[in-house]
């Protein structure tokens, strides 16, 4: 497919799922599955870049993860870790911004760290912003977002009549970004499973068969082909109606 036939999303957001059955189907541990799904990163972010995508938003942990075991869990982390430490330079030379969505004080204290330290090197990159959600929950964010309007309430900061959709909006851990225009789902699994409730209210989906350690460009392209031929209507008619 030319480049030209593609409308291209401003933001795209991927539930990377299927390590754990991609390394299953090959006799391999879970683990393997995520170290081959981490390395795949790389494809989908230079493809982004390249395509003039600005905005592009992964779901790397969801607060229910923690209910896996222990020994996984601590792989994600340190998985996480590594690609911080070593990506670093990446991101800066490619002009790569890293944000992270999710309770991320809530992780250990050295990926915390990390990621603090990421974002702060990386604040001025324009070329693309690479949103990472990680203790990311939905219903989460929702919750947070309405303690701190409570608490702004209390403390006479805003009114509750103030109170509306683009005023809530910058309550979430997203105020910094746009709502999605694209999102997609791999692994052959047909849910949000709590990722990004409020914001893709009107979203295209776009779901695929393949494990994410298999996805390739291709793939990619497939979606985006398809979201090229969606007609967005945001509630109203057509205009050739
Ligand atoms: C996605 O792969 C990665 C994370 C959720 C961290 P999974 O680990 O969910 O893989 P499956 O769904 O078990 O195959
Ligand atoms: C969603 O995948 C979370 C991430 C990809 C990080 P899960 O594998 O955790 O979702 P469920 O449990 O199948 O819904
Ligand atoms: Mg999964």
């Amino acid at each position: 497919m030319d480049n030209r036939d593609i409308n291209i999303p401003n933001h795209v957001a991927i539930i990377l799922d299927g390590n754990g059955r991609w390394a299953k189907n090959r006799g391999f541990s879970r683990t393997e599955g995520h170290k081959e799904g981490v390395k795949n990163l790389e494809m989908l972010i230079d493809e982004c870049r390249c395509l003039d995508i600005k905005y592009l938003t992964l779901y790397v942990f969801s607060t229910e993860n923690w209910k896996r075991p222990a020994f996984e869990v601590n792989n994600l982390m340190s998985l996480l870790n590594k690609y911080l430490i070593e990506k670093i330079e990446v991101l800066t030379k490619e002009n790569i911004k890293l944000n992270v969505i999710g309770e991320i004080e809530k992780l250990p204290s050295k990926t915390f760290k990390l990621i603090k330290d990421t974002i702060e090197k990386t604040k001025n990159n324009s070329k693309l912003v690479l949103t990472l959600a990680i203790n990311y929950g939905a219903r989460n964010e929702i919750i947070n977002g309405i303690k701190k309007i409570a608490k702004d309430i209390l403390d006479e900061k805003i009114k509750i009549d103030y109170i509306n959709e683009s005023v809530f909006s910058k309550y979430l851990y997203t105020q910094d970004i746009p709502d999605p225009d694209l999102l997609i789902r791999t692994s052959g699994e047909y849910r949000l499973s709590n990722f990004l409730l409020w914001q893709c209210a009107y979203t295209e989906f776009w779901f695929t068969d393949v494990f994410w350690p298999d996805f390739r460009k291709e793939h990619l392209y497939d979606a985006l082909e398809n979201f090229s031929k969606r007609k967005r209507r945001f509630g109203k008619v057509d205009n050739e109606n």
